[in-house]
């Protein structure tokens, strides 16, 4: 490559912006944190966006505004609120860092969100690429945002080989996009970034023939942008196995809550027991060969395994399904068992709650996979 193509001249970065900007603001998206200038809103958007598609993040962004429409209301909000508007979005720790922060902002900022990247950063939960994305959009800093799109875009602008997965590879990035980035319109020009590589520039066939800046691209130019990014294959996620009662009182069910600290911190499931692989596999495999759906009062006892061995439970003898959920390094595999208690018996935080009344507790995704998979046996058995 030749050092042109790698370092532009003045006038092509100026032609490139503006090409870029011009074709931003003829398609940009029309997202409800693209129609405000608080800087309250815009930290929310860019929190929940963090590991979450656009599409999801519209309705949560409506109804956490609602629920908590100033810094201030969310330093105040109270935990199960607060996890209650997050339900189903994943990585609760980002919602409990946004309460932490907005208490940081009403201490040290008089309430108000502050306007130099070094403070916003200082913020709990926020890292570089929030730091560049809230201090870009809301207050027009020169800065850059970058995440896995950014990166990805720029890698192929200039046929960058440096591992995108590795956070040694960042500066090189963020030395690239100082170089060439809008002084004058740094949000939009951030956001044209964010919109191409969702759009157009996209992992694997992107859409070379509609991108409006593909005449400054290295990598279109020598037709090898799927070459692009490099990134090396992350660690596998780890299985764990568990088995999960369903088990009815009388209408209502078992709900347990978790520690305070932790994976899915406070949050609120069936109960759930870690086994290994080999004793998944085996009541997988023996409880299928039992009845089919719609035998609910077919309970026999003889076959019940030990599915909560301390709990006096009458288990239906099969499993209702089976129900996976992917965190970052986790695969949890849950089978569902359901119940029904024999005599009382005392759990550790638990509560015996009604199904109508579920939707007052805060359930992580697994536990709303859960519900799903035991609704649909319900259905099945009253249609039999
Ligand atoms: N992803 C992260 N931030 C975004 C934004 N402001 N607009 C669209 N997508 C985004």
């Amino acid at each position: 490559m030749s050092k042109q193509e790698f370092n532009w001249s003045q006038e092509k970065i100026s032609g490139f912006q503006e090409d870029f900007l011009h074709w931003y603001h003829l398609e940009k998206r029309n997202l409800p944190w693209r129609a405000t200038n608080d800087p309250y809103a815009i930290w929310i958007s860019e929190i929940m966006l963090q590991q979450t598609r656009v599409d999801t993040v519209i309705g949560y962004f409506y109804r956490f505004m609602e629920e908590f429409p100033t810094i201030d209301a969310l330093a105040q909000a109270e935990e199960q609120k607060l996890l209650k508007v997050w339900e189903g979005l994943g990585y609760y720790s980002r919602a409990r860092n946004l309460k932490a922060a907005a208490q940081q902002i009403v201490a040290l900022y008089d309430g108000k969100m502050p306007a130099t990247v070094e403070d916003i950063r200082s913020l709990k939960g926020i890292g570089p690429y929030t730091a560049g994305a809230i201090g870009s959009i809301a207050f027009g800093l020169p800065e850059p945002a970058i995440d896995g799109n950014v990166m990805r875009v720029v890698s192929r602008l200039f046929c960058i080989d440096a591992d995108i997965a590795k956070a040694s590879s960042r500066p090189i990035f963020d030395q690239k996009m100082r170089q060439i980035m809008s002084e004058s319109e740094p949000g939009e020009f951030n956001q044209a970034f964010m919109d191409l590589g969702s759009s157009i520039c996209t992992p694997t066939s992107p859409k070379c023939g509609e991108c409006p800046i593909r005449r400054y691209c290295l990598a279109f130019a020598e037709n090898n942008q799927t070459d692009y990014p490099v990134k090396s294959k992350k660690a596998k996620a780890k299985d764990v196995y568990f088995v999960a009662g369903a088990i009815e009182d009388d209408g209502t069910f078992l709900l347990t809550q978790r520690a305070e600290t932790g994976l899915l911190a406070s949050m609120w499931h069936f109960p759930l027991r870690e086994v290994t692989k080999k004793e998944y596999v085996h009541l997988a495999s023996l409880w299928d060969k039992a009845e089919q759906p719609g035998q609910l009062d077919l309970i026999a006892e003889e076959l019940t395994p030990d599915i909560f061995p301390e709990w006096p439970v009458i288990w239906q003898k099969r499993h209702f399904g089976e129900i996976t959920h992917l965190f970052t390094h986790l695969k949890w595999h849950i089978l569902l068992f359901y119940g029904v208690k024999r005599q009382s018996f005392e759990v550790a935080s638990g509560e015996w709650v009604k199904e109508t009344a579920f939707d007052t507790y805060v359930f992580p995704k697994p536990q709303q996979k859960l519900v799903a998979q035991l609704k649909k046996y319900q259905k099945l058995d009253k249609d039999f």
